[in-house]
């Protein structure tokens, strides 16, 4: 885990490339559009800021019948829309190490194939044997994909120095019994500490200060309990609705797709008690009892707990917005729900009595990501307020996205003969401080996995820990269909139960 930036990292003249090997990465799903889109832009923008080692390769799997110098040329074209600044020198020195085979997930002789092609291609490019293999494919392939690495022998490394590891994209699951059966199957084969399953929030820049901020600053950690905290808010809206992404996301829904993994993530940082040591185990072990002490939703009463909404036609920033259900290839009378907001409780001696209020949207007033930590009101005010300014006592806000950065919200004196009480905020901003130089979320992870460092991956017991809060409302709301649907308009934060699940409490959402 980086816990400074890159940039500041190189600055001070510590490498950010520290322990970081030179390594063969087969990417499953190499023709597809993550491929194109994330991960061979991130690898490339590393290796042109000299950041990946000369010992390094790319091989592409897939089974469409393309060949090495088609996938060079297609990811020249994905490289020069993604990557922004190519130069002609970095994009040579990167193609010659892009090899590409095709076959098929389930096929033992086309994997015997890949294990003669990757001898070959590591004794090319001097890989020592170090393959990461990179599940980019759509998941009903990834069981047969690992248990083929298996069947040829690519898990296991021959040679003391080298070493295999597997990276496992999202979704990891569709429920809690599926991510069960996957943690199963790569358990066979892999072990958990060469398994990365990926959470890309978990490499957003703020997202990793969340510990720091916490832990490295004496002044904030004793604040952060039930004594000072009245409760926390973690939003993750978005503007946009589901794109061109109908099939995936009628499957799926605000909780699959947000919650189980980037909301649970976020709540887990700002839950956990701090670890013993500052590595993968110790900090997946904190995550894990934050979610294990997390009071599981009472069922029968769902609607106090959980409430969920589908965005019908409206506008999103003066531009007008299908409806979900007019949306191409939804079901018309689909009950796929496109947001949720939860409200959650941790019995434990930190957070007892302290409710945390999660929700995530697509098609809503604009993107934001944020974690508010709202503190308790004084005991005695001693100045008259009026009642909107007995509303927002002191908070800490943690920008996750835009305009990431840290803001401290506190009341002090306006000016003036009489005592007048004013809401301020002091701010920390990434950009103005660090010129903008948070590297991109997959960048981080690539390195992190090639160093070999966990930290900022979902853990096998986390994952089922998540799913296991997670299912039964899943399971609840897809057995009794939402009469109201569509419940709140494209551009809006989101239906009125949202605004009841909140208020029900005495409470109110930001509007951020
Ligand atoms: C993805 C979801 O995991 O995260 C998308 O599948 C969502 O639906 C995206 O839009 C949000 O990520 P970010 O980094 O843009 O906040």
């Amino acid at each position: 885990m980086q816990v400074v930036s890159q940039a500041a990292d190189l600055a001070k003249g510590t490498p950010v490339t520290r322990g970081l090997e030179g390594c063969a990465i087969v990417i499953f799903g190499a023709t597809g559009d993550l491929t194109r889109r994330m991960i061979v832009p991130a690898l490339f923008n590393l290796r042109q800021r000299g950041l990946l080692p000369d010992d390094f390769a790319i091989v592409g799997f897939s089974r469409s019948k393309w060949n090495t110098a088609v996938f060079r040329d297609e990811m020249g074209t994905a490289v020069r829309e993604f990557a922004g600044g190519v130069d002609r020198d970095s994009w040579e020195d990167f193609a010659q190490r892009l090899h590409y085979i095709s076959g098929n997930y389930g096929n033992r002789d086309d994997f015997q194939q890949l294990a003669a092609l990757l001898s070959r291609v590591s004794e090319e490019h001097n890989c020592g044997g170090r393959y990461v293999f990179y599940l980019s494919t759509p998941p009903s392939v990834y069981s047969d994909v690992i248990q083929q690495l298996g069947a040829v022998g690519l898990h296991q490394a021959e040679e003391s120095d080298s070493w295999r590891r597997v990276v496992i994209e999202k979704p990891f699951g569709r429920d809690l019994a599926t991510a069960q059966t996957l943690n199963a199957q790569i358990a066979n084969v892999f072990a958990e500490p060469q398994t990365y399953r990926i959470d890309h929030y978990l490499g957003k820049e703020t997202v990793q200060n969340i510990l720091v901020f916490r832990l490295a600053n004496h002044i904030f950690e004793p604040l952060w309990n039930r004594r000072y905290v009245d409760h926390v808010q973690i939003t993750a809206s978005e503007s946009i609705g589901i794109e061109h992404r109908a099939g995936y996301y009628e499957e799926s829904g605000a909780m699959r797709d947000m919650f189980q993994n980037h909301l649970l993530q976020l709540y887990s940082l700002v839950a956990m008690d701090p670890p013993v040591v500052f590595d993968a185990e110790a900090v997946a072990a904190e995550k894990i009892k934050a979610l294990r002490a997390t009071r599981p939703i009472p069922l029968t009463q769902i609607d106090q707990w959980a409430v969920r909404g589908q965005y019908g036609p409206g506008w999103v920033r003066g531009e007008y917005a299908k409806g979900y259900r007019e949306e191409e290839n939804t079901d018309p009378q689909s009950n796929r729900e496109t947001f949720a907001a939860l409200k959650l409780y941790i019995d434990n001696w930190r957070w007892e009595g302290v409710p945390f209020y999660l929700r995530s949207g697509k098609s809503m007033t604009k993107k934001v990501t944020e974690i508010a930590i709202q503190f308790k009101r004084v005991p005695h005010l001693l100045f008259g307020l009026t009642p909107a300014d007995t509303l927002n006592p002191n908070a800490i806000v943690i920008r996750v996205q835009p305009n990431e950065g840290f803001s401290l919200q506190f009341r002090v004196k306006s000016p003036g003969q009489t005592i007048r009480v004013h809401q301020v905020s002091m701010n920390f901003d990434y950009e103005s401080l660090f010129n903008g130089e948070a590297p991109p979320a997959y960048e981080t992870l690539l390195l992190d996995i090639m160093r070999g460092d966990r930290t900022l991956f979902a853990h096998s017991e986390w994952i089922e820990y998540a799913w296991g809060l997670i299912t039964p409302i899943i399971e609840a709301w897809e057995s009794s269909p939402a009469s109201n649907f569509p419940n709140y308009e494209a551009g809006s934060w989101g239906p009125p139960e949202a605004d009841a699940l909140i208020a029900m409490d005495g409470r109110s959402w930001r509007r951020p």
